[in-house]
This record gives C-alpha cells, sequence and structure tokens, in this order.
C-alpha cells in the first residue's frame, strides 16, 4: 500500500509518500519560520496562505522524489485536526481534489497519534504496549499506548502546553521565533547555579502537568533581576531544567504505575537535547528503552502522516472522499 501524506496543521507543509513494502519513498517540507518571525508567532491567516502557496508544488516535487507516478498511490492521508483551522482545511482539500482527481480515498489523521507513531519510522521500532510523553506546541500528553489506536491518556497538561511554555519565557527573554530552540540554544551558556525553578506538581501523586506558573516564575525573575545577556542565558537555563526534570520525573512514574519498560518521545519538544539527556539517565538508571523520531521528525512533518494514515488504512480503512477537518480533536482510542 502507498499512501501520500499531507501535514499543514500549524506552520509547516509537510509531505511525505509511504510504501508499506519500501518504506519512507520520500519526505519534504516548507517552515512558515520567514513568514512568522516578523510577528513573533505564528499568524493563522498567514500560515493558511503559505499553505496554499506551498502544498501542490510540493506534492509535484515529491512525486519526482520518489520517482513514482501518482496513479500508483492508494490513498492520500491528511492532517485532520487538531491544529488552526484554515491551515487544516487547506490540506484536507488539497487531500480531498487530489484524491477524487485519482480516484482514491482519504484518510483524516490525528495530528497527536502522528506524533506517537513518529518513532516507528526509525531502525528499531518499539512494540507495544509502551509509555507515549507527546510533547509539542499544543499538548502534552502522557498515554498508555496498548495498541495501535488503543491509547489511555494518564496525564496531561492543565494549562500551557510543554512547547507553548518554552515559546512564551522565549518571548519573555526577547528571543526570536520559534522560540523553543532558541531557549535551548542560549540556556547552553547559563550558570547552573544562579536560579532554581521549581519543578511543578511534583510534589503531590499524579500524572497530570501544569507550566503557566513557570512562566510567571521566569517573569518574575526578569522583574528582579533585569534581562543583562547573563541574567537571559541564566533563566533560560533554570527554566529548561525544570521543566525538563518535570517532564522526566512523570514519565518515571508513568513507567512504575503501568510497569512498561518502554518509553516513547516524542513532538517538537522531544527535540530538546538537554530533556534526551536527563531521559537517558532515567533510561540507564532504570532498564527503560526509550524510542525518539529522528530530529527531524520530531517537530511536524509529513512522514508520520503518511505512515500514520497506512496504519489507520490498516486498522479501520479510509474515510471516504468527504473535507472532515477536527480543529479540536481528543486522539482517538477504541479503548
Ligand atoms: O510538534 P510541533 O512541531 O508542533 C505542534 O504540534 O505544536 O512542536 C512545536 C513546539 C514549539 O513550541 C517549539 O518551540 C518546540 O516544539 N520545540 C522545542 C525545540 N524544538 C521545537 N522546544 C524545546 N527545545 C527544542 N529544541
Ligand atoms: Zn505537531
Amino acid at each position: 500500500m502507498r499512501i501520500l501524506g499531507i501535514e499543514t496543521s500549524c506552520d509547516e507543509t509537510g509531505i511525505a509518500i509511504y510504501d508499506s513494502e519500501q518504506g519512507l519513498l520520500a519526505h519534504v517540507l516548507h517552515s512558515q519560520i520567514a513568514t512568522h518571525s516578523p510577528y513573533g508567532g505564528v499568524v493563522p491567516e498567514l500560515a493558511s496562505r503559505d499553505h496554499i502557496r506551498k502544498v501542490l508544488p510540493l506534492i509535484k516535487e515529491i512525486l519526482q522524489k520518489a520517482n513514482i507516478d501518482k496513479h500508483t498511490l492508494d490513498a492520500v492521508a491528511y492532517t485532520a485536526g487538531p491544529g488552526l483551522i484554515g491551515a487544516l482545511l487547506v490540506g484536507a482539500m488539497t487531500a480531498a481534489s487530489f484524491a477524487l482527481a485519482c480516484d482514491i480515498p482519504t484518510i483524516g489523521v490525528h495530528h497527536m497519534e502522528a506524533h506517537l507513531l513518529a518513532p516507528l519510522l526509525e531502525p528499531s521500532p518499539p512494540e507495544f504496549p509502551f509509555i507515549a510523553l507527546l510533547v509539542s506546541g499544543g499538548h502534552t500528553l502522557l498515554i498508555h499506548a496498548v495498541d495501535i489506536g488503543k491509547y489511555k491518556i494518564l496525564g496531561e497538561s492543565l494549562d500551557d502546553a510543554a512547547g507553548e511554555a518554552f515559546d512564551k519565557v522565549a518571548k519573555i527573554l526577547n528571543l526570536p521565533y520559534p522560540g523553543g530552540p532558541a531557549l535551548a540554544e542560549l540556556a547552553k551558556q547559563g550558570d547552573p547555579k544562579r536560579f532554581n525553578f521549581p519543578r511543578p506538581m511534583t510534589n503531590r501523586p499524579g500524572l497530570n502537568f501544569s507550566f503557566s506558573g513557570l512562566k510567571t516564575y521566569a517573569l518574575k525573575t526578569t522583574h528582579t533581576y533585569g534581562l543583562d545577556t547573563k541574567t537571559k542565558a541564566d533563566i533560560a537555563q533554570a527554566f529548561q531544567e525544570a521543566i525538563a526534570d518535570t517532564l522526566v520525573i512523570k514519565c518515571k512514574r508513568a513507567l512504575e504505575k503501568t510497569k512498561l519498560n518502554r518509553l516513547v518521545v516524542a513532538g517538537g519538544v522531544s527535540a530538546n537535547l538537554r530533556l534526551r539527556e536527563k531521559l537517558n539517565i532515567l533510561s540507564a538508571d532504570n532498564a527503560i528503552n526509550i524510542h525518539y523520531p529522528r530530529l527531524e521528525f520530531c517537530t511536524d512533518n509529513g512522514a508520520m502522516v503518511a505512515y500514520t494514515g497506512f496504519r489507520r488504512m490498516q486498522l479501520s480503512g479510509p474515510t471516504g472522499f468527504g473535507i472532515s477537518i477536527f480543529p479540536r480533536w481528543e486522539i482517538p482510542s477504541s479503548s
């Protein structure tokens, strides 16, 4: 089975082709950083317009890159949600039109399920069941993935998502968009002894997260100590340590609770190298196998959408020819 995947939920146009026999044939990505950086964050209307400009040229490009004819495709998978409504519509309508022209079905994919399955594209994929920590710009989820399509949410953020917290603290520090990678870069120069930020909700039982207090803590620290270059780096370092420690503590708890020893970490924040360092210590100390997507598939991409489309086609078949999007959508589970 051969699937074209289209990702347009936010600020990246990602296109890929996955073949069930040959694996990932090709993937291409257009990042909208240049479009949004003058505004310091994603402008939804500009995101939709940029997806419109890029999506068809990228589909043409990927067919050439994979060296295949479009009539060899069996289905078109697209991100149906959650995400920005206009951006999702561009992907959904492109998928529907393309599928209609080729007389093949479409399959709407859940963006967070796609992140969850991204490590299955790697050479030693995790076997089910496993614990998944999904850390993106819009979601922080701890999931017991029993099997494909069978997901139990063990914990989630009660307010800001992990990536959102990175982005907001980056803004407080006047760093350029996208904030997460910029903050991580600055944190390398920070003094680890200067500030000690709290590890929210770790001193009580449970697997939920709350990151908005860390943002307030960062803001208050700038009010007291200012925003000189050194203080900015010290705050970035302390914030990153706190968020990474909190995520690791909750992962450990979820693994102990379920007695599992496999952990998947995916979504944009899983590209954070300090988080990976701390998780790798957890892995070594507790005989836990950790699976990450390759760095370029941590953030949004078409490959995870094409692959999830394939797995969902096997599990429940196509969505049909309609245009369905769900800007707010819980991860689908047959429990
Ligand atoms: O998964 P993703 O590309 O998009 C969503 O589904 O939201 O995640 C984007 C988020 C942003 O908040 C971005 O700042 C964060 O992931 N991010 C990082 C890093 N790379 C991306 N946060 C911390 N460190 C990074 N290296
Ligand atoms: Zn994402």
